[in-house]
């Protein structure tokens, strides 16, 4: 199959890259001429596990092309994915169709026999309509069907995602398409992935009900650990007791600062949007988006408890500062909001990330951004992991403690054990475990 992928952001750029390694002639489109000529020099824009290789692998098989230019690739594609940014509107909630619609109003004006047109950013429920009148408006005689396909990749882990996917949602009535939709995601059937086959609208609500239920469920386990504090008990072992439970599952169930990142954060605002402007409420997604809000903030606070209340004039050393590890996206993180509120308090931050600090250096100031995690932690007076980078699990204790003014480590993602740290002579707090 020929595929024209139209945005080479997250989503444009793993899922081109994976379709033309299932075999398909894929070529990725982008008006950011000097991103293209970037990609096409081999240099990947974004950080993401294996995807410099199999962009380089997909290039010398001539499969994968950039380009500026999407008039060929559109004319000859069988599928064109809308894979461009939906940002939060300025000033509300809701998702700015802006880039998508004028990517429609392009497709249509090129398309040349029947061609699928397929969303797969994460659009409101209606957007796929509001696509097909458009490329009907501008080109009355086209044939073509318009297809939800939202992407469920998690950064980090994208391209595992993409090949080996819990499911693949397909959202249209026309048969021509479904076929079409098949056939580009048949290297699949080999691992039996289940592909759902639904109304347009119905598929477009499914991407923001996960990422929201995501956002639910780690919000919910994010306030048990807070009531586990109080009461004595420990929320690794809740998650657990609960996660053996089929019906709840295991995954998400980490406490820790918050969720970030350029997914939840937005569609979890975007569906109460959604929810509002039909006439419908949403009151848990509300709940979560104010909880998570203000929880991000509180661990700022937790640190400051912890130090006995007081952080002025002190040295904080952040190990992490990325919205998770695997990533240099600093999106929402929670990070930001613990650097701003601890220089609120007048501490001083030391920090280091494997992959963010570029970024992160756009988004805080008077941050001392470090060679490694021992540099970070010189002459602190307290340690905060902050992201669960697979570097920070195995930290050499003694040296930590030696380079410490005084050895405190706050853990905001439990990889350590309080009895592990005390034996190492250390004080040491972290989420929702009271022992
Ligand atoms: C999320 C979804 O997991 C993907 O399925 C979806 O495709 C993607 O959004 C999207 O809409 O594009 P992502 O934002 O990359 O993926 O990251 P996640 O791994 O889901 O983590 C999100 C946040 O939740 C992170 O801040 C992470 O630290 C936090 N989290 C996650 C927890 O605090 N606890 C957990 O148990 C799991």
């Amino acid at each position: 199959m020929r595929v024209a992928m139209i945005g080479t952001g997250y989503v444009g750029l793993v899922s081109g890259t994976c379709f033309a390694d299932f075999g398909h002639v894929v070529t990725c489109i982008d008006k950011d001429a000097g991103k293209i000529d970037a990609l096409n020099a081999g240099t990947i824009p974004i950080f993401e596990p294996g995807l410099q290789d199999l962009v380089a692998k997909n290039v010398a098989e001539e499969r994968l092309f950039f380009t500026t230019e999407p008039d060929d690739a559109i004319r000859e594609a069988d599928a064109v994915f809308i894979a461009v940014g939906t940002p939060t509107r300025r000033g509300d909630g809701h998702a700015d169709l802006s880039y998508v619609y004028s990517a429609a109003e392009e497709i249509a004006g090129l398309i040349n026999g029947f061609t699928v047109i397929v969303t797969k950013s994460t659009v409101p429920v209606g957007t796929g309509d509001e696509v097909e009148a458009i490329v009907r408006r501008t080109n009355p005689e086209a044939r073509f069907a318009v297809v939800s396909n939202p992407e469920f990749l998690r950064e980090g882990a994208a391209i595992n995602d993409f090949k080996r996917p819990d499911r693949v949602v397909v959202g249209t009535e026309s048969e021509e398409a479904v076929e079409v939709m098949r056939e580009l995601y048949r290297p699949l059937y080999l691992n039996e992935t289940p592909i759902i086959v639904t109304k347009r609208r119905t598929s477009e609500l499914i991407k923001y009900a996960a990422n929201a239920f995501l956002a639910v469920k780690i919000t919910f386990i994010n306030e048990i650990a807070d009531l586990c504090e109080k009461v004595g008990a420990n929320v690794q072992e809740v998650s657990r007791g609960i996660g053996l439970d089929n019906r709840i599952g295991s995954k998400f169930l980490h406490a820790g600062p918050g969720y970030g990142g350029s997914c939840f954060p937005k569609d979890t605002l975007a569906l109460s949007r959604i929810a509002s402007d039909a006439g419908s409420s949403l009151k848990i997604i509300d709940s979560v988006i104010e909880v998570n809000a203000a929880r991000k903030k509180k661990m700022a606070d937790k640190v400051i408890d912890f130090m006995g209340g007081d952080v002025n004039g002190k040295t904080v050393a952040l190990l992490g500062l990325a919205f998770k590890p695997n990533t240099d996206d600093m999106r929402e993180a929670p990070s930001i909001d613990i650097v701003e509120k601890l220089q609120a308090a007048g501490a001083k931050i030391r920090a280091y990330d494997p992959a963010s600090m570029e970024e992160a250096g756009h988004m805080m100031s008077d941050v001392l951004f470090c060679d490694g995690p021992y540099h970070a932690i010189e002459n602190a007076d307290v340690v905060v992991i902050v992201t669960e980078w697979d570097q920070f699990r195995a930290l050499d204790l003694e040296r930590v403690k030696s380079l410490l003014k005084t050895p405190r480590v706050v853990d905001l993602r439990n990889i350590y054990t309080q009895d592990y740290m005390n034996a190492h002579g250390f004080e040491y707090t972290s989420v929702g475990r009271s022992y």
